[in-house]
C-alpha cells in the first residue's frame, strides 16, 4: 500500500516471532496483573468499565448517563455531570498528605532546577487564574500559549481550564504564518508567551515571531508575557504585559474558586494537520478526556505514589497535554520536565537526569532514541539508571533495532517497553501493552480496555491477519475529541465518512495471528518528521506563499533517525530559474512561515508535477521514484 510498507514489512517479519514474557517483579506489584480478566470485563461492558474508573476522581454532581450515541458520530460522555478537571489534578490533593508532595521538578537545559509541590503549584495556577479573570478572560474564551518548555506553561495551561477558558497551545518550535493560521482560526483573545526559549544553546525568539504574526491576527487584545531569556524584547504599550508584574498585583491572589463545568464542555483545542487543507482544531472536553487519561497513565505505566515520571516530549502536542500535564496530575504523580534537547551540550543530558532524580519512568519518542543510540552505549552506561523500572515509546513506529537498543541498554532487560499507539484525536493510548503483557518489539501489541481496533479493507470488511489495511477503531472511548472547532461538518467527513460507524485513524496497520497490532504509516496526506506531525498541505501552502513559486508538493522520505524527511518537489513561475541559492531561500522560507522542523531536507525543481485527471497531485508516485521503487498503479495519471 505504502512506498515504504517493503521496508516496514521486513521489519515487522524479522520481529513477529520474538517475544519478550512480562517482568514477574515489575508484574507482582502492578496494578493490573491479569490482562484477559479485565479485557473480557471491558468488553462485555466497556460503559461499566468507564463509569467504574471514573468513580475514582471527583466530581460535582454525578452523570445520568454513561455514554449518548443518539448523535452519532457525535457521542457525549459522562452526560449531565458537573466537573472540573483541574479540581482532580490540584484541588483533591490539597485535601491530602500529596499535598507536600511533589508535582513537578524542572530542569532547564543550563542545568537551573525549579520545583512545584502540589501545594505550591495549586498556588500559582490560583493566583494566574486570577489574573486571567482580572483581564476579562471568561469561561469559553480562547487563549493561545506559544511558549517554550517552562513551569509557567503548564500552570498557564492549568489556569485557563481552572476558570473554563478554552486553550489552544501552539507549539514552541513553530512560526510566524502556522501560529498566526491557529490564532486566527481560534479567535484567541489573549495570547501568552516568553521574551524567548532556550533550545540547543541558542534562543528562539518566541515574542518577536509572536510580534509578527499578531500584525496578521486583529483578535488578541493582550498579550502576557514570561521572562525567560531576560533579552530585550518589544513590549507594545496598552497590548503587552509582564507576567511577573502581573503575578506581583494584589489581583493575583492565592484563592481562585474552580469553575463548575459541565463534563462535555471544552477543555482545549489542539490545531493538528489533517489530510487537506489547513490544520484542524481538534476539540476536548473536561470529563472523559479526564477519565480516558487517568486511567490510561495509571494501568499502562502502573503509576504509583512513589514514582517519578518523566515524559520527555513538548508539552506543545498532545502528548505533552495528555501524559506532562494532566494525567500525571490526576494520578497525583511527581513528574520531570526538562527544557532542553537530549543531545545538549552533550548526549549524556537524559542519562544523567535519570541517575539524579530517581526517574522510574521513562516515556520517550523512536527518534531520540534513535537519535541517542547513535553517539554509542558508553554514554548512557556511565550512569546509574538503576531506578528505571518501565520505558515506553510514542509518535511513530519504533524499529526493532532501536526498540533492542532501549530495552537492553537503557532498560538492562529488566523494563518492558510500551509502545503506545495514539493519536492528538484520540487523546489517550488506544493500543499499547502493558506491564502484564508479552512484548515484540515494534508492536504496540493489543487495544486498551474497552477498546476496539481492527484493520479493514477498502470496503470496510476487516482484512486477514498478517495482510495491510485502514486502522480503524470500532466503538467510542472516552477522551475522543468531541469535534473540530468550529467545523463540525469536516469532523464527519474526515473521520466518520470513508466507513460509516467506524472511527478513520489515517494509519494502514496489520495484526498478526497473536492479535497483535503493527503499525506500518500514515496513509494520508500526514507526514511524521522526528514524531511531530505535519502536513504536505501546509508545508506546500509555505511553499506557494513565495513569489516565484507556482506550485509544489511535499512528500516524507523514510529517514534514519527522523523516521521521515521532507522532500519538496518546486515548479516555478515562467521566467524564474532554479538555482541552488533559491533552493536555499525556499527552505528559509518556510522555516520563517512554519517552523525549523518543516523546512524540507532537499527542494527539487522540476517542470511538471504527476497528477491525476482531476487535478490532484499523486504524492505517491513523487514518494515511489525517489525511493527507486516500482510506482504502482498509474491509470489514473494525467500525463
Ligand atoms: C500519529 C498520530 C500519539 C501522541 C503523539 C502523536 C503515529 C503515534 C505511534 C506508535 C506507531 C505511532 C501514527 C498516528 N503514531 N504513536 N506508538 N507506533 N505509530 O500524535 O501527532 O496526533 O500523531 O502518530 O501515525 O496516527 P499525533
Amino acid at each position: 500500500m505504502l512506498p515504504e510498507s517493503a521496508v516496514r514489512e521486513a521489519e515487522i517479519h524479522a520481529a513477529e516471532h520474538e517475544l519478550y514474557p512480562p517482568s514477574p517483579e515489575v508484574v507482582r506489584s502492578a496494578w493490573v496483573q491479569d490482562w484477559e480478566s479485565i479485557a473480557r470485563r471491558a468488553e462485555a461492558d466497556p460503559e461499566g468499565f468507564w463509569a467504574e474508573r471514573a468513580l475514582e476522581l471527583e466530581w460535582f454532581s454525578p452523570w445520568n448517563q454513561v455514554l449518548d450515541d443518539s448523535e452519532k458520530p457525535f457521542y457525549r460522555w459522562f452526560v449531565g455531570a458537573k466537573v472540573n478537571i483541574v479540581h482532580n489534578c490540584l484541588d483533591r490533593h490539597m485535601k491530602t498528605w500529596r499535598k507536600n508532595k511533589l508535582a513537578l521538578i524542572w530542569e532547564s537545559e543550563k542545568g537551573e532546577v525549579r520545583t512545584f509541590s502540589y501545594f505550591a503549584l495549586n498556588r500559582e495556577v490560583s493566583k494566574f487564574a486570577n489574573v486571567l479573570k482580572s483581564m476579562g478572560i471568561r469561561k469559553g474564551d480562547r487563549v493561545t500559549i506559544y511558549m517554550g518548555r517552562v513551569p509557567e506553561l503548564p500552570i498557564a495551561m492549568l489556569a485557563c481550564a481552572k476558570i473554563g477558558a478554552i486553550h489552544s497551545v501552539v507549539y514552541g518550535g513553530f512560526s510566524v504564518e502556522a501560529l498566526h493560521g491557529r490564532i486566527e482560526d481560534s479567535q484567541s483573545k489573549l495570547a501568552i508567551t516568553c521574551d524567548g526559549a532556550f533550545l540547543n544553546g541558542k534562543i528562539v525568539e518566541l515574542k518577536q515571531i509572536m510580534d509578527e504574526a499578531l500584525k496578521r491576527s486583529p483578535t488578541v487584545e493582550n498579550v502576557i508575557v514570561v521572562k525567560r531569556t531576560g533579552r530585550e524584547v518589544n513590549m507594545e504599550a496598552g497590548r503587552d504585559l509582564w507576567y511577573h508584574d502581573l503575578m506581583g498585583l494584589p489581583i493575583a491572589n492565592g484563592k481562585c474558586e474552580t469553575e463548575v463545568m459541565d463534563a462535555e464542555d471544552p477543555l482545549y483545542i489542539l490545531y493538528t494537520s489533517g489530510t487537506t487543507g489547513k490544520p484542524k482544531a481538534v476539540l476536548h472536553v473536561h470529563g472523559g478526556y479526564m477519565v480516558g487519561i487517568y486511567t490510561t497513565l495509571k494501568y499502562v505505566f502502573d503509576i504509583k505514589d512513589e514514582d517519578r515520571w518523566w515524559c520527555a516530549a513538548d508539552p506543545g502536542w498532545v502528548t505533552g497535554h495528555s501524559y506532562i500535564v494532566y494525567a500525571p496530575l490526576l494520578c497525583g504523580a511527581t513528574s520531570l520536565m526538562y527544557e532542553g534537547a537530549p543531545t545538549y551540550p552533550y548526549p549524556n543530558r537524559w542519562w544523567q537526569m535519570v541517575e539524579k532524580y530517581g526517574i522510574t519512568i521513562l516515556y520517550a519518542a523512536p527518534t531520540a532514541i534513535r537519535g541517542l543510540m547513535r553517539f554509542g552505549e558508553a554514554w548512557p552506561n556511565r550512569y546509574d539508571l538503576s531506578s528505571l523500572r518501565l520505558l515506553g515509546s510514542v509518535g511513530e513506529p519504533i524499529n526493532p533495532e532501536a526498540w533492542r537498543w532501549y530495552y537492553r541498554v537503557i532498560g538492562k532487560e529488566r523494563c518492558p517497553i510500551m509502545d503506545t499507539w495514539w493519536q492528538t484525536e484520540t487523546g489517550m493510548f488506544m493500543i499499547t501493552p502493558l506491564p502484564c503483557v508479552a512484548l515484540k518489539p515494534g508492536s504496540g501489541t493489543r487495544p486498551f480496555f474497552g477498546i476496539q481496533a481492527d484493520v479493514v479493507d477498502e470496503e470496510g470488511k476487516p482484512v486477514k491477519n498478517g495482510d495491510e489495511g485502514y486502522l480503524v477503531i470500532k466503538t467510542p472511548w472516552p477522551a475522543m475529541l468531541r469535534t473540530i472547532y468550529g467545523d463540525p461538518d469536516r469532523y464527519v467527513e474526515q473521520y466518520w465518512s470513508k466507513y460509516p460507524g467506524l472511527y478513520l485513524t489515517g494509519d494502514s496497520a496489520k495484526k498478526d495471528d497473536d492479535g497483535y497490532f503493527w503499525i506500518i504509516g500514515r496513509v494520508d496526506d500526514v507526514i511524521k518528521v522526528s514524531g511531530y506531525r505535519l502536513g504536505t498541505a501546509e508545508i506546500e501552502s509555505a511553499l506557494v506563499s513565495y513569489p516565484a513559486v507556482a506550485e509544489a508538493a511535499a512528500i516524507g522520505l523514510p529517514h534514519d533517525v527522523r523516521g521521515h524527511t521532507i522532500y519538496a518537489y518546486v515548479l516555478l513561475k515562467t521566467g524564474q530559474a532554479p538555482s541552488d541559492d533559491l533552493a536555499e531561500t525556499l527552505r528559509l522560507h518556510v522555516g520563517h512561515e512554519m517552523g525549523p522542523i518543516a523546512k524540507p531536507e532537499k527542494i527539487i525543481f522540476v517542470d511538471k508535477l504527476p497528477k491525476t485527471r482531476s487535478g490532484k497531485i499523486m504524492r505517491r508516485v513523487l514518494k515511489a521514484r525517489a525511493m527507486g521503487l516500482p510506482e504502482g498503479d498509474l491509470t489514473t495519471l494525467e500525463d
